[in-house]
């Protein structure tokens, strides 16, 4: 019996893993440049949770999210962003100083019953960053000036930002009925969803994908028009400051996000490389998040970016090239008595740090060299029966093909010193 993965997830292995590899020390590399700190939260959590924070009419809340009941009953769900975790082990084991800032950062896979399709998961993986405890605007400009400055130390062309505000408890109110009321007389072409959302919550309409709800969303009145003074002030504070540091951005008047928890400013980075979802990495402010979660009144603002997107664009565009695997060494062995010479030499060369392999197999020495080639050593080091009776190995430099014999016992330091050079 031959099993497949399941549908919407994904094997990653070299060459592509080197590229994660290589994404996820950047990223890592740049949130502590930043003075984030790593938090690892579980995998699953409350079912309630999700629902309270990301929203009960969100796509994601609706339909999207794996929930299950374990053997207690519990109903748990596997989580589909990383926001409501970190906040609610933030609030949970105390890491939230009244006054002070809280900046955490997380990676893993993310669960989200999608409907799969390129850049499309059902599970993917997000890095991303929580900056809590602060309302200063200079938080969101931080924020994006780091989700920027990733890209472009990954040497990727072609990235928008995309940014809007979607207003605060004081100003969103008023223009949640205007919207309510255009709606309501504009209502026929809307998808079942949307005629719900339209009453519960009309912002979602907005987020809608459905084509005949598009056509209606084009003619929206823009929540730009309708926010508060402070609000306002805010998003010009934003858009001044990031003209100021050269950040070219797009104001979009349609952009809301799919997840409910979000005040003020929100933000998209989309490539032109990718197909329709193209959105690599997304964030925003949300203020009553904390406090929600049963926290203080504390002021945030995140962002995360989807992994297997990023490494898309990075692919197509070659920026950087592959991360290189090489090895160091490679052990050529004929004979069971050369194994057990080498074995320990190869351990001594390993515990300093050297990249070694080693054929263990009783294969031809021919197939051995391939083996070798394969493995992109530097040397290979070549142990038969004639140079176990004289005491050495033969050492190959695979680039200049090269070849030297050198004692056994001089084998360790000097493979060390060569690579070092
Ligand atoms: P999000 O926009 O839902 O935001 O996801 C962020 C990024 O994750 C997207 O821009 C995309 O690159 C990637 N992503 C989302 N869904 C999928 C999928 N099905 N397959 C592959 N990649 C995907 C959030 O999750 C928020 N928690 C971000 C945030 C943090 N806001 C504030 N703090």
């Amino acid at each position: 019996m031959k099993y497949n993965s399941v549908r919407g997830t994904k094997d990653i292995y070299s060459p592509e893993i080197e590229l994660w590899q290589y994404l996820e020390k950047t990223a890592i590399e740049l949130l502590q440049n930043y003075g984030f700190s790593e938090i690892r939260t579980p995998i699953f959590e409350e079912l309630a949770l999700f629902n309270r924070t990301i929203g009960e009419d969100t796509d994601i809340v609706e339909k999207e999210m794996y929930t299950f009941n374990d053997k207690k009953g519990r109903s748990l769900t596997l989580r589909p962003e990383g926001t409501a975790g970190v906040v609610r082990a933030a609030i949970e084991k105390n890491l939230l100083v009244q006054g002070g800032l809280t900046k955490l950062y997380y990676q893993g896979p993310m669960f989200r019953y999608e409907r799969p399709q390129a850049g499309r998961y059902r599970q993917f993986y997000q890095i991303g960053a929580e900056s809590i405890g602060s309302d200063s605007y200079w938080r969101d400009i931080e924020i994006i000036v780091l989700c920027v400055e990733f890209f472009s130390r990954l040497g990727l062309a072609g990235l928008k930002v995309y940014i809007n505000s979607v207003g605060c408890a004081e100003c969103r109110p008023s223009y949640r009925s205007v919207l309510q009321n255009f709606l309501l007389e504009n209502s026929a072409p809307l998808c079942a969803d949307c005629q719900r959302r339209m009453a519960r919550n009309p912002l979602r309409v907005l987020d809608c994908k459905v084509e005949t709800c598009r056509q209606v969303i084009t003619r929206i009145p823009a929540i730009q028009d309708y926010l508060c003074q402070s609000c306002r002030d805010n998003f010009q504070n934003i858009q001044q400051t990031l003209q100021k540091e050269n950040i070219a951005f797009i104001a979009d008047k349609f952009l809301v996000r799919g997840l409910d928890y979000y005040t003020r400013v929100v933000f998209e980075i989309k490539s032109e490389s990718l197909g329709a979802q193209d959105a690599v990495a997304a964030g925003g402010r949300y203020d009553k998040l904390v406090k929600e979660l049963g926290g203080p009144e504390m002021s945030a603002v995140g962002f995360a970016l989807g992994v297997e997107r990023v490494v898309e664009v990075l692919k197509k565009q070659k920026a950087g090239g592959w991360p290189e695997t090489s090895g160091d060494v490679y052990f050529a062995l004929l004979g069971q008595q050369a194994q057990q010479e080498a074995f320990t030499l190869i351990r001594d060369l390993r515990q300093s740090g050297l990249k070694v392999e080693a054929c263990l197999e009783n294969k031809s020495l021919k197939s051995q060299m391939r083996q070798a080639d394969q493995y992109k050593a530097k040397f290979t080091v070549i142990i038969g029966e004639d140079e176990l009776k004289k005491g050495i190995a033969v050492v190959r430099d695979m680039l200049t093909k090269e070849q030297k014999e050198i004692k056994l016992n001089d084998l360790v330091s000097i493979l060390k010193e060569l690579k070092l050079k």
